[in-house]
């Protein structure tokens, strides 16, 4: 029981998205600074109210444009397919900043002797909200201003007030692009992270997701995504430290410690390789020892191995976490993705049922504890939040073979290989990932049954498979990407991916609603695709991939300035296709769209991606358009 009122006081603020993600994430054990955003932050009225260049020249604090901002984290990594789900805003209501400041009676002091009146300001003639006078300035309160102009600001320190138009950071992409390099800047996007992520299966190594269903189902652009990222991470971190434990070359056995005299561990060799591997006897009952690996390797918190079983064995990592309480991972067999037991302090991932074959598994213990806690516990924002802080035993029981037992600082080779073979193997025999959930882009109006296909999918399978074809030179991978291209050349209507605009231009449509949504990022991310595959590909496969990508592109450069909306982007045109209130980007969407035309840019110097991002990168700053 201390176990888990331990967990529920510290683990929730791990996944608060903001900074626990981020330490977590970098193995920093800095402090948690809280992020109150201060209610006395006032803007002068001249400021706001003017539509004046001086109003657009405002002097902020600069917002790097290259880093994380903790503040920022969640919805930097919720970006790409967040579709359908709302941000929480903190907004605080004028009536609430009243009542604070009148309780707080003279927190409003001011260096000068000037005396501050209150007063009534009108707003649009339609309400009023106490402000401030002094002088000839007047100062309406923050908690008014920010969600009446949906602009953003904290106290960065004590005296100084940050203010921006944008809550979203552009992650300009690598200097070059193709099948080899890095996809976009996707080394800053963490799947794991995400709230709608179950877990990552033990069975597949492929995340799960509970966004739109919530006993949770696989998403093909969120596998993808996963892959993506993590190749992205292994080109910035290079080959990770590794430790190897055990193979079965060396003598190392000793090392194993025995829970009693009928269990054995031997070097046998593979059935059917013939190669040197470690065999286990012990008892398949997790309420015995098994037969353990003690760990004194402090530093690395990666696990891979491959590991086959006779019978219901399982294999285990005893873990610390921050607090010194212990945790336990078991990969047992079993259907059921994750479970989590307190009382023990257990977590359980499901290997399926794979009895007698080899398994690979490479696990992120981090992200397996913290989706652990969250099958039960709730997230919310505590002081010192619960990571796993270290490896300190591996055990395993029943019976069976081991090798390769590693422990290293990273396994995002392992993460990006298992989401190619995912897409390898669940690829249907249209050539398609089918997304088996309802999907409601508009209620009665744009919605799509289970088993539709999403280009962005396809297209974001296309750029796992070109790199993992790439690195491997395995044409199953290549050939997997190229069947991929037939839905490119179906009709929405028939079940495909391509829409027409007014009934001429492809677009490759990331929900293929009837009428059409023309969703402006899914489509970039398929063209993406498109052109890593036209590169990696040879004979038809290639000239399809090219005649799609360039039609695609056509469409992309007449159409673009349909989405600029003069002050920011629209995230598609249904205004347009099926007649309805228009659906802006919010900021993430907006800095998805700059971030895609930045990357378009590496391959296409078209002046009209130059002139369209120049423009939208302005809008983050509160840049409109001139007007008439
Ligand atoms: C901010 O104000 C608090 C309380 O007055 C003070 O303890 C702290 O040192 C100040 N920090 C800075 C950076 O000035
Ligand atoms: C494994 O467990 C299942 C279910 O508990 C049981 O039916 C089966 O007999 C066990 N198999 C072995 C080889 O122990
Ligand atoms: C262990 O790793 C080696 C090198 O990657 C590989 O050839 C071998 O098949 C692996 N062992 C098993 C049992 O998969």
């Amino acid at each position: 029981m201390r176990f888990s009122r331990a967990v529920h006081l510290v683990m929730m603020v791990g996944l608060l998205s903001s900074l626990l993600t981020i330490c977590l994430w970098s193995t920093c054990g800095g402090k948690i600074s809280t992020l109150d955003e201060r209610k006395i932050a006032l803007y002068k009225r001249n400021e706001l109210l003017d539509n004046s260049p001086s109003f657009v020249r405002t002097e902020y604090h600069k917002r790097g444009t290259n880093s994380i901002d903790p503040n920022n984290a969640k919805d930097e990594e919720e970006e790409e397919e967040a579709d359908g789900e709302e941000e929480e805003e903190d907004e605080e209501t004028a009536e609430a900043y009243d009542a604070k400041t009148q309780a707080k009676g003279k927190a409003l002091t001011f260096a000068s002797e000037v005396a501050v009146k209150d007063i009534a300001c009108k707003i649009n003639g339609e309400k009023r909200v106490n402000c401030k006078k002094m002088k000839d300035e007047v100062y309406l309160p923050w908690s008014f201003v920010k969600p009446y102009f949906e602009v953003f600001g904290d106290m960065q320190d004590n005296d100084t007030f940050d203010f921006h138009h944008a809550n979203s950071i552009v992650h300009p992409p690598q200097a070059t692009y193709g099948p080899g390099s890095m996809f976009m800047a996707f080394d800053h996007y963490t799947v794991e992270t995400r709230d709608r992520v179950k877990c990552i299966t033990a069975s597949e190594g492929v995340p799960i997701t509970t966004q739109w269903n919530s006993k949770g189902y696989h998403y093909p652009i969120q596998v993808a995504q996963y892959g993506l990222s993590h190749h992205a991470k292994h080109l910035v971190n290079g080959e990770p430290d590794q430790l190897l434990l055990e193979d079965g070359e060396d003598d190392k056995l000793p090392n194993w410690v025995m829970p009693d005299k009928k269990s054995e561990i031997n070097v046998a060799k593979d059935s059917k390789t013939g190669a040197r591997v470690v065999e286990f006897i012990t008892s398949d009952s997790l309420q015995t020892k098994g037969i353990a690996l003690p760990i004194t390797e402090k530093s690395l918190k990666c696990l891979s191995v491959d590991v086959r079983f006779s019978t219901n064995g399982s294999l285990s990592v005893v873990g610390e976490l921050s607090n010194g309480e212990r945790i336990r991972i078991h990969f047992v067999f079993s259907r059921t993705d994750i479970a989590l037991d307190l009382k023990t302090g257990s977590i359980y991932y499901g290997l399926g049922e794979r009895r007698n074959e080899w398994i690979h598994l490479a696990r992120e213990l981090k992200f397996d504890v913290m989706k652990g806690f969250l099958q039960k516990i709730k997230m919310e924002r505590v002081k010192n939040p619960l990571w796993f802080k270290r490896i300190l035993e591996i055990r395993v029981h029943g019976h069976g073979w081991l090798d390769n037992l590693t422990l290293s600082s990273d396994v995002h080779m392992d993460q990006f290989f298992a989401s190619a073979k995912w897409l390898v193997k669940h690829q249907d025999e249209r050539g398609g990932w089918p997304i088996m959930v309802t999907r409601r882009l508009v209620t009665g109006v744009l919605e799509l049954p289970p088993g539709w296909y999403s280009a962005m999918g396809q297209g974001q399978a296309m750029s796992v498979l070109a790199r993992a074809y790439t690195l491997t030179k395995d044409r199953t991978y290549l050939d997997t990407a190229v069947r991929a291209l037939r839905l490119f050349e179906v009709d929405s209507a028939q079940g495909g991916v391509r829409a027409r605009f007014l009934g001429k231009l492809d677009w490759y449509e990331e929900y293929p609603t009837v009428p059409s949504s023309f969703v402006l990022n899914g489509f970039i991310y398929s063209l993406l695709g498109l052109y890593d595959l036209k590169l990696v590909a040879d004979g038809e496969g290639k000239e399809t991939a090219e005649r799609i990508y360039n039609s695609g592109m056509t469409s992309l450069k007449t159409n673009i300035g349909m989405y600029d909306t003069g002050q920011g982007t629209f995230y598609d045109l249904r205004h347009i296709s099926a007649g309805i209130e228009p659906n802006r980007a919010r900021w993430d969407y907006h800095t998805t769209h700059i971030n895609q035309v930045l990357q378009l840019m590496v391959i296409d110097d078209s002046k009209i991606f130059k002139t369209t991002v120049h423009r939208w990168l302005g809008y983050l700053k509160g840049k409109r358009s001139r007007h008439n």
